[in-house]
């Protein structure tokens, strides 16, 4: 029998988090999730209707930046786990408006490591049972070399032989990462100078439902639907190694639970894509789905400027993972493409919603009185 716990998972409203909550919620009965999330535009509790009903879970309304009021829910809910994933979390906006990203992410996270440690030292057992797992990004890592364009070299990486592992400097390049970056830092700092059980994983690209469509494939899914310019950053070279976000939920379970205090855990799916390749494959597979003749959407390609500072190459390496913990990826790419294409398709009144900002009406009519 496995044991009660109550954990709250930051940022539960948004992509991954939403995936997160949904897969504790369902796989551990006896748990009870708290999902702490502030709304930003990226937060949709549309995304959980499915569970939002479930006598294990509760949802509250607050921002990690509110040291008194996450002091006072680790103490009403008692406590023992957190997995934090909110914060700001796209490149672009941090480009336009750094101080935000720096508030939450840097010290969102410091915040809530504060009261976490108030609270558990408050306690006769203190550390003891606790974790608090920070979900962090590849991104942190900086930009590996693209030393073969063609991406055709057989072996682990078809564009280089460089990988993040976790021995990897830091060495972010946007703002979104540097203040990654340094919510990092201040993770393994509680740990090394408070002994904070404290864990940290960097994971690549993740791509499946509930993104918010200001992502790549959300945003070119829905343009290809609406027969709209799909804008492509520079050349389209750019190389991101894609996962599916079930999968990286399942390694957060899987690291929540038996990984190691202390350690950081890359979270990859060895699946590098360029950007016009994997553009190539949400025309080709939405044309089909859509009914459209073959190369019906190819001329909406239209370059754009270029993302600043846009990282070349990014590309886990997640053999630690494995080894430890037996985790690797559930889903083949072109499975998750196909499956993320026809969700978006099939759930048109999700993405409607979301572009309208209707879905920023569904707290008001279905929490606020609760
Ligand atoms: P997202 O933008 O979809 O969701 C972020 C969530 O955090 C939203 O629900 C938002 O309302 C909430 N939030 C933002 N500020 C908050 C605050 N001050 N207080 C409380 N809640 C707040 O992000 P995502 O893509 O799901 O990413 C989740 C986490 O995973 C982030 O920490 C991100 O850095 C990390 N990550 C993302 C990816 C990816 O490919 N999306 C890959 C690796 C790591
Ligand atoms: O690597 C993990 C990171 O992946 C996460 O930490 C971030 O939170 C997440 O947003 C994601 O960052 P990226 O910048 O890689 O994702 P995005 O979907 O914004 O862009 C993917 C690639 O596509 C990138 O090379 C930029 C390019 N792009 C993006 C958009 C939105 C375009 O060419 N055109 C676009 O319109």
């Amino acid at each position: 029998m496995t044991l009660k716990r109550n954990i709250i998972i930051t940022g539960g409203a948004g992509f991954i988090g939403s995936h997160v909550v949904r897969l504790f919620v369902n796989n551990y009965p006896e748990y009870h999730i708290i999902n702490l999330d502030k709304l930003t535009y990226a937060g949709n509790l549309a995304n959980l209707q499915d569970i939002e009903n479930r006598p294990n879970y509760t949802f509250v309304k607050a921002d990690i930046c509110d040291y008194d009021k996450i002091r006072e829910l680790l103490q009403h809910y008692h406590v023992d786990g957190i997995i934090h994933l909110a914060a700001e979390s796209h490149v672009d906006r941090s480009i336009k408006d750094p101080f935000t990203f720096a508030h939450t992410n840097v010290m969102g996270t410091l915040t809530l490591l504060q009261a976490a440690k108030v609270y558990w030292e408050s306690l006769p057992e203190r550390y003891e049972g606790k974790r608090f797992y920070h979900i962090s990004t590849d991104e942190v890592y900086g930009a590996l070399q693209l030393t073969n364009p063609a991406g055709d070299k057989t072996g682990r990486g078809p564009y280089g032989d460089q990988f993040f592992t976790e021995e990897s400097k830091y060495n972010p390049h946007s703002p979104y990462s540097a203040s990654k970056a340094g919510s990092d830092h201040f993770v393994r700092a509680f740990h090394d100078t408070y002994g904070m059980p404290t864990i940290v994983t960097n994971c690549s690209n993740n791509y499946g439902p509930y993104q918010f469509p200001e992502k790549l494939i959300p945003l070119f899914i829905n343009n290809i639907r609406h027969h709209k310019p799909l804008p492509v950053y520079g050349k389209g070279e750019n190389v991101r190694d894609w996962l599916y976000v079930i999968d990286h939920a399942r390694a957060i379970d899987v690291i929540f639970h038996r990984g190691r205090i202390a350690e950081t855990y890359n979270i990859g799916g060895f699946n590098e894509w360029k950007n016009l390749d994997i553009i190539k494959v949400l025309i080709k597979t939405a044309d089909r789905l859509l009914g459209h003749p073959e190369g019906y959407s190819s001329d909406l390609i239209t370059y754009v400027t270029d993302r600043k500072g846009h990282d070349l190459r990014y590309a886990i390496d997640s053999t630690k993972l494995k080894n430890e913990l037996g985790w690797e990826p559930s889903l083949q790419f072109e499975e998750g493409i196909e499956e993320t294409v026809r969700w978006y398709l099939n759930n048109q009144a999700w993405m409607d919603n979301v572009t309208s900002g209707d879905y920023q009406n569904y707290y008001e009519s279905m929490y606020k009185n609760r």
